[in-house]
């Protein structure tokens, strides 16, 4: 391994990474992020944005030196900066990094996989799309709930949650909101009917669920930030999982919650309290406010629970403040997937 040596600090030129507890080496070279390299040796770390923006890369750098691109200070506070987290898409190796990433060894390598659409419907302003992968007689595409894929619609990709646990018959569905002026989704809604042909690349992130805990759960989502979160209780269903669990699903009025039977047969079979919340309407039969506001009405403290949280930035930010700074949440037990437009 060569050194160079840079304003009296000693860096190596191909750092070596260690992820912890599962003893993956890799090598990075010193103009690439952490990030990258991990993707290229097939190291299916969690991201989203790639660009200090969403927090999906947050990780502990439990050993060794590292620099930081520019990011979202909201996202990595200097505190925890201080403590050794990074955001692994803004980070270059100075020196052998050892990083903890947990439930690694359960994310299966990302593949692209081709499926026919054999469902699709339109509530309002989400597309819920089902698709019938094609794969040969037993292959079963295995991924984690909670994870995504990059789906392609001709020449463009576009991040999309998985929004069922994984099954043997290899469906899965998605749940794609209208953006009126948004590329993808514009093309999702206009050009896709039973029977197109999806590609798409998978699964990824790290988004889900931490089996080995059984502290109490809060699931906190906006709009679609429901696709992965459904995918995870679908997972606590078959794993028949005892935690105790609260939702707090969030959306601007009544129309926009889609997909309420099912949640209504999920409610009967875990121990959950669902928390529909409108922040621009009011209805006797709903919780009035932002989901943020409804889970300060009903916590004073955090310290036992776990916090699931996906959906749009602002959301996201405005919970980590609240459940880490206010609420005692640890800030190791809030899992979050933002849904940050790509670049
Ligand atoms: C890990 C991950 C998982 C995701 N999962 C889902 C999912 O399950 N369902 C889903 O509907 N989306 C999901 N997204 C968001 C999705 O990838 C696209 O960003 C979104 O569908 C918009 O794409 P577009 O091409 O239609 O819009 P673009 O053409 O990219 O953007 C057009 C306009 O819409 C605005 N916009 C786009 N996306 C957002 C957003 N998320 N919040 C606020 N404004 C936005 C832009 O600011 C712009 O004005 C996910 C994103 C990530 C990173
Ligand atoms: S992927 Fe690193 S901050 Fe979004």
């Amino acid at each position: 391994m060569s050194n160079s040596h840079f304003k009296g600090i000693i860096i190596i030129a191909m750092p070596q990474i260690t992820i912890k507890p599962d003893n993956i080496i890799f090598i990075c070279n010193i103009n690439d992020s952490v990030l990258e390299a991990a993707l290229s040796n097939q190291v299916n770390l969690s991201y989203g944005c790639k660009n200090g923006l969403c927090g999906s890369c947050k990780y502990k750098i439990i050993n060794g030196d590292f620099a930081l691109n520019e990011y979202n200070k909201s996202i990595l506070t200097d505190e925890e900066l201080k403590e050794g987290y990074a955001l692994l898409c803004r980070t270059t190796a100075t020196t052998n990094l050892e990083i903890f990433v947990p439930n690694l060894q359960n994310r299966s390598t990302p593949r692209i996989a081709i499926g026919n659409i054999s469902y699709i419907v339109k509530q309002n302003k989400v597309s819920i799309i089902t698709v019938k992968i094609k794969s040969p007689a037993g292959f079963v595409f295995k991924y984690l709930a909670g994870q995504y894929v990059n789906l392609f619609v001709r020449n463009m990709q576009r991040s999309y949650s998985i929004a069922n646990a994984c099954q043997e018959n290899n469906e899965v569905m998605f749940h794609v909101k209208h953006y009126d002026d948004g590329i993808f989704s514009q093309m999702v809604q206009n050009e896709l009917k039973i029977g197109s042909v999806l590609r798409f690349h998978g699964p990824l992130g790290g988004f889900s669920l931490n089996s080995l805990s059984s502290s109490p759960i809060l699931f906190i989502c906006t709009g679609t930030g429901f696709a992965p979160i459904k995918a995870i209780l679908e997972e606590c269903i078959n794993g028949k999982c005892k935690r105790k669990m609260y939702l707090y699903w969030g959306n601007k009025q009544i129309i926009d919650f889609y997909l309420l039977d099912d949640l209504h047969n999920i409610e009967h079979k875990l121990d959950i309290k669902i928390n529909l919340c409108l922040s621009c309407e009011n209805d006797v039969r709903y919780r009035s406010g932002r989901v943020t506001d409804c889970v300060v009405d009903d916590f004073t403290d955090l310290m036992d629970y776990e916090v699931y949280a996906c959906g749009n930035l602002s959301m996201i930010e405005n919970l980590y403040k609240l459940c880490c700074e206010k609420l005692n949440l640890n800030k190791d037990k809030f899992y979050s997937d933002a849904f940050v437009p790509s670049l």
